[in-house]
């Protein structure tokens, strides 16, 4: 059957070392064995989606090793159609992510594989997006193509704008939502001639939340239909461009509270549940809700692709918070 979500984008091998803090310039620090995990914001989306029961589509390349392996494997467990993943002559994209105590990680990624996500190779494989009822793109990929995706994909484009780059107005504006954490949303609204951050709000809870909707809203000023701006810990809030008088309903998702242990990949979860929730028919809050309490489990858990939780493990969660 055809997917109802198709994620086009980047696959990794992530090579991922505990370290007990960031090295400075100039020192070298022993860390621990490194452990090789199935990775990539684009293949991270899709298992995450997988994971959810949506029917789901991967469109991206890997290298003819180890590493390309590991990465059909995991996404083929997902249940994740591999029709467009292409095996190509390059080594499959690396991540190398150091993660520290408090759960926080540094990552580098080495695209390899995924500098032949082409647009001429995305024309090839146009039958499987151009039609999808929902396409999520991320930016490990070239630019060109995550253009042509946006600007000719029919269905819904959910755009997660992550590593931050600078993004073309029209790319911008066939995002539905246009989904980004605090640093990117602070460099879209910079490279867009604009503050970095509005004003200080007030301090306290509700000084930090106006803040992040006065961000939700400048980001609505760059062109597209909705933003989902995540706030970690703090949840994530939603904006949607009113059709009849250009306002804006801005509302605020909380998230759930959780010990994180290792947030590799937490928003690629998010993403991918997002997707699969909008092209069940669900509002994008009500898809926010979903995609939240999918993150609080992914943090929980080492690595990306290893830590997505089923359908059913977030409804444990659920049942033990009382939801
Ligand atoms: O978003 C997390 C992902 O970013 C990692 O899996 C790594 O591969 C990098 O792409
Ligand atoms: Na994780």
């Amino acid at each position: 059957q055809t997917p109802q979500v198709v994620v086009v984008g980047s696959a990794n091998a992530d090579l991922v070392l505990d370290i007990d803090h960031r090295p400075a310039p100039g020192e070298t620090i022993i860390g621990s064995d490194v452990v090789t995990t199935p990775g990539g914001k684009g293949a991270n989306q899709a298992v995450a989606a997988g994971k959810m029961g949506g029917s789901v589509a991967f469109v991206g390349c890997v290298g003819d090793d180890d590493h390309g392996a590991l990465l059909r494997d995991s996404l083929a467990s997902a249940g994740v159609d591999l029709t467009q993943l292409r095996t190509v002559e390059a080594p499959t994209g690396t991540a190398t992510i150091m993660v520290t105590p408090d759960g926080e990680n540094s990552i580098i990624v080495s695209p390899g594989a995924n500098r032949h996500v082409t647009p001429a190779v995305l024309e090839e494989a146009r039958s499987s997006w151009a039609t999808a009822p929902v396409v999520v793109l991320q930016l490990e990929i070239p630019l060109e193509s995550v253009e042509l995706v946006a600007t000719q994909a029919a269905g819904r484009v959910v755009l997660n704008a992550a590593p931050a780059a600078p993004l073309p107005a029209r790319v911008l504006a066939a995002a539905d939502p246009l989904v980004v954490n605090e640093s990117e949303a602070a460099f879209l609204l910079q490279d867009a001639g604009g503050e970095s951050r509005p004003g200080q709000p007030p301090g306290g809870q509700n000084g930090e939340r106006d803040d992040a909707a006065r961000t939700a809203q400048a980001l609505l000023g760059l062109g597209p239909r909705s933003v989902v701006l995540t706030l970690g810990s703090a949840g994530a809030v939603v904006a949607e461009a009113q059709e009849d008088d250009g306002g804006a309903d801005v509302a605020h998702v909380p998230a759930v509270r959780v010990e994180a242990v290792d947030t590799t990949g937490a928003g690629d979860s998010f993403v991918g549940a997002l997707a699969v929730e909008l092209a069940a028919g669900a509002g994008l809050a009500q898809a926010v809700g979903l995609a939240t309490r999918v993150a609080a489990v992914a943090v929980t858990r080492r690595g990306a692709q290893t830590s997505f939780p089923t359908l059913e493990e977030v409804g444990r969660l659920d049942a033990e918070a009382g939801r």
